[in-house]
């Protein structure tokens, strides 16, 4: 065998042995200015800018060439994109893994969707849980449902960890200008005992409904949680039939509900295909709900269900998720670059960042593709962000100066409900200024300090306000974003077995903690717990 062919047999069989992901690698050896791009084509933006409903997605301060794109939008065709989205909006298993359907977007499809799991009719199940959502949402509003002593409900305290706290938490936050009034909603994610004590502090238990939001019903932090909360309950009334007035929950798990002591018609199911980092449009929502009413949770569905529209629809060179994931993917695989950041110039969206790096690290941070074969390339980046300005006065120097390139996603709303006209308009000023000092930089041979090389990317989102339908649509561009990339590498996008491990070893550990007997550990560790033991 010649040494080409050894090496060619050594190589994954995957995406990186497909003749345009070499010739992606060839291309990607030629230099780019962003500067020359723009000065080459006038009508660079009117090409690259995307106006959706209620959105303007500008990719044209990106590192690509047309013939960039046209290699990418070949790499898509030949990694077979298209089917993998259609099996997906279909129904079909392409969660592997866990053989389970990927179908949160059956959550916001249209009424006359009728998808079926397994001959099961899920559109119908869908909309009997969203009824369900809603009548509950109603009564606690008119104060039909009330606290076990007959007070009104004023607080609402979910408790979840990842996808049962990340989407929701987001959401809720940033529809602040849409929420009801007389009801506030918290949310207790941490095992870390400040976060339920200090939530509770405030709160009286008799106008305080738990939502226990957990799609297994046996995440540890999360029923850890719950029981004190339970007992927080039943020590307050010295009754435990009062659970049933204090405790609803979002599940797939009724058994362990019960088990709980939450009654099944106190429990809004869910389904195995609803995966936890994109469960926020299923009963996981309901704090949203409660937060923000019915007709804005639908708002919230109905935008996402436009971007569905759109990526199931639009082809591929105008379709906005699978541009953005292939010039992320381009970013990742072919220029080098191992981290992007999310900035978002809306306070309210100051959770975006960390619903990201779940969507997209949790589902993207794989090794091994669907066979189970190495990926052969990297896969999904680094991700952090803060709301800009403050991300400004912090870590934009790096972004200017440092010595990686690290693409950003901008996202504003040309509108806002709050703060007055010149509030706003230093905000876009400061937003438009990051990514055009980034891109064109400044040239300062005299004085190194102060020279700026440019040429960093960045792509903008513009939302034209923040409103529950352009929220929607915002998170759902995010997930087929997610989707494209995960298609691309042949990866399973909706597992997670990279969080078994530490789960597992830390059951051990407490048992270990609890009765002060180290078990068998590294040296490390077990250095660790002696100074844990001592010093307790
Ligand atoms: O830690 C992994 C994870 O399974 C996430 O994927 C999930 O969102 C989170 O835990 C919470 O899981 P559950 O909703 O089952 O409590």
């Amino acid at each position: 065998m010649t040494d080409a062919a050894a090496k060619k047999k050594d190589a994954p069989a995957g995406v990186t042995s497909l003749p345009s992901w070499q010739a992606l690698e060839a291309h990607a050896r030629e230099k780019r200015a962003l500067k020359d791009l723009f000065a080459k084509d006038p009508e660079r933006f009117k090409k690259l800018a995307f106006a959706l409903p209620g959105m303007l997605v500008d990719f044209s301060k990106n590192l690509v060439a047309p013939d960039t794109l046209d290699l990418l939008l070949r790499l898509a065709a030949d990694s077979g994109l298209e089917k993998a989205r259609d099996a997906m909006f279909a129904g079909d298993k392409i969660n592997t893994t866990e053989n389970r359907a990927v179908l949160h977007t059956a959550l916001r499809a249209p009424d006359d969707a009728a998808l079926k799991v397994d001959g099961q009719n899920v559109s119908e199940d869908v909309a009997d849980v969203l009824y369900r959502m809603e009548s509950f949402a109603d009564s606690i509003q008119t104060g039909v449902w009330r606290g076990y002593n007959g007070k009104d409900i004023t607080d609402v305290v979910n408790i979840g960890i990842g996808g049962s706290s990340l989407g929701p938490r987001l959401v809720t936050e940033a529809l602040a200008s849409y929420h009801v009034p007389r009801l506030a909603c918290h949310f207790v994610a941490n095992v870390e005992a400040s976060d339920l004590a200090l939530t509770l502090k405030g709160l009286s238990p008799e106008t305080t409904l738990f939502i226990v939001a957990s799609k297994t019903f046996t995440t540890a932090e999360t029923m850890q949680n719950a029981n004190i909360a339970r007992t927080w309950i039943v020590n307050h009334y010295k009754d435990e039939q009062a659970i049933a007035r204090h405790f609803v929950a979002a599940s797939t798990n009724l058994e362990a509900v019960k088990k709980f002591g939450i009654a099944p018609d106190n429990m809004f199911p869910f389904w195995d295909w609803v995966g936890g980092r994109y469960s926020v449009w299923s009963a996981i929502g309901l704090s949203v709900m409660l937060a923000v009413g019915r007709e804005n949770f639908d708002e919230f569905l109905a935008g996402a269900r436009e971007m569905d529209a759109h990526f199931r629809a639009a082809p591929l060179k105008q379709n906005v998720p699978v541009l953005m994931g292939l010039i992320g993917l381009w970013y990742r695989d072919f220029l080098g670059f191992p981290a992007y950041a999310v900035i978002p110039y809306h306070n309210c969206l100051n959770r975006l960042p960390a619903f990201l790096q779940q969507l997209d690290m949790e589902s993207n941070g794989k090794s091994v593709t669907k066979d189970g074969k190495l990926v052969g390339c990297p896969t999904g980046p680094i991700i952090f962000g803060e709301p800009g300005t403050d991300a400004q006065h912090s870590f934009f120097q790096w972004l200017h100066q440092g010595t990686d390139t690290v693409p950003i996603d901008f996202i504003a709303t040309v509108k806002t409900r709050f703060g007055n006209a010149d509030q706003q308009a230093m905000l876009l000023a400061n937003f438009l200024a990051q990514s055009e000092a980034l891109m064109t930089g400044k040239e300062n041979k005299a004085e190194p300090h102060r020279n700026f090389a440019g040429n960093r990317p960045s792509t903008t989102i513009l939302l034209d306000e923040l409103t529950p339908r352009t929220l929607g649509a915002l998170l759902a561009l995010y997930e087929h974003k997610v989707f494209v990339q995960g298609a691309v590498w042949g990866i399973d996008s909706f597992d997670q077995w990279g969080v078994e491990l530490g789960k597992v070893m830390a059951k051990a550990l407490e048992a270990e903690i609890k009765a002060k007997k180290p078990g068998a550990h590294d040296g490390s560790t077990l250095g660790l717990l002696d100074y844990i033991f001592s010093h307790k």
